[in-house]
């Protein structure tokens, strides 16, 4: 059976460069760090969720969906990316965000209301149990109206959002070509899954030795070894991939979540500072600079020695860096 590749809009700038750090790499003393820079995949409309968004809205539209409802928290960069998409599609965005603490009317969000998407807020405790019947509230409102709604899962990771890091997977082979690199680890941070699962089955079904490790920013890893099957079982029935997921590797860090989703400690400001100064790469708070700091503790341990490279995907979320300030100029300051 031939695989069923679903079709894509154009949204993000891609390929994406492929860069090396070469002075954080030096500074600590482990493989050559090769980042890929997703953060650059467009300005506003910039990140890991521009390449699900492709794939996703191109299915919305095939629907012939006027209004898409997606969920996150309140400084989601998923949310931010999907109201400024939906603008630039002519489509109408409904967001349904998750209290947090950086709530203030700043980074994502401000971007989120500057493109014209409609925000309900709702407290962060029973949020997720009472998910589905927001979304079902949300949905029922416009159709009563005639409209035609799309719901987007969180993170636009399932068996359809997939499809932006499979393909993806393309795009860093060609870039290894080019570099003549032949590296043997792709770090990533996972949220909701789909970037890792794009990626962990993208590298399968290209037949490469290459292995996916990704840094938790909320829950453990066998909630992602769970979310990730999960979702590659969604786009394997959808689309004819033929994969079992029992055989994928599916490799997560849970270590350095630190006290939980959004919340940040001084290593990862200092981490963020760090990168920022000796490379000019700017990493945020909630999941690159967390996964960087992850990635930095485990060259230190070791884990990588051998590997003269290592790729880092740059998966973007500068505006979420602008609500931290507080603790950004506590950290800088000490
Ligand atoms: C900047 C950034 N990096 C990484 C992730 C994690 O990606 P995923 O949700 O596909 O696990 C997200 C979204 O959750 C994100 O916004």
């Amino acid at each position: 059976m031939t695989i069923a590749i679903p079709d894509k809009i154009s949204l993000a700038l891609l390929p994406t460069p492929l860069q090396l750090l070469n002075r954080t790499s030096r500074l600590l003393g482990g493989p050559r760090i090769w980042v890929k820079r997703d953060d650059l995949t467009g300005s506003a409309l910039s990140g890991n969720k521009v390449r699900k968004l492709e794939f996703v809205m191109a299915q919305a539209i095939k629907e012939n969906a006027n209004v898409l409802v997606t969920c996150g928290g309140v400084q989601s960069n998923h949310c931010r990316a999907t109201a400024i998409a939906a603008a630039q599609q002519g489509l109408k965005c409904h967001l349904i965000l998750r209290e947090e603490p950086t709530g203030q009317f700043d980074g994502n969000l401000l971007l989120d209301s500057i493109s014209g998407a409609v925000i309900s807020r709702f407290p962060k405790a029973g949020f997720s149990a009472r998910l589905k019947e927001y979304f079902n509230e949300t949905v029922s409102k416009y159709e009563q109206q005639g409209e035609k709604c799309f719901s987007i899962p969180t993170g636009a990771s399932d068996g359809i959002g997939v499809w932006g890091y499979i393909n993806c997977v393309n795009e860093l082979l060609r870039d290894f070509e080019f570099h003549g690199i032949n590296p043997k680890t792709v770090i990533c941070a996972t949220g909701s899954g789909g970037t890792q699962a794009g990626l962990t089955l993208g590298f399968h079904l290209a037949q490469s030795e290459i292995q996916v490790e990704s840094f938790a920013v909320c829950d453990d890893a066998e909630y992602f070894k769970n979310k990730v099957k999960t979702d590659v079982i969604d786009c394997s029935r959808k689309y004819s991939v033929p994969v079992e997921p029992e055989v994928l590797k599916i490799q997560t860090h849970d270590a350095y979540i630190g006290a939980g989703y959004g919340l940040a400690n001084e290593d990862v400001f200092k981490t963020i500072a760090l990168v920022a100064r000796s490379d000019g790469l700017i990493l945020d708070p909630v999941y690159t600079g967390k996964a960087f700091y992850g990635l930095m503790e485990e060259i230190k341990k070791g884990r990588y020695a051998g590997q003269s490279d290592i790729v880092f995907v740059h998966t973007g979320g500068v505006f979420g860096l602008f609500p931290y300030r507080g603790q950004i100029e506590n950290t800088l300051n000490h």
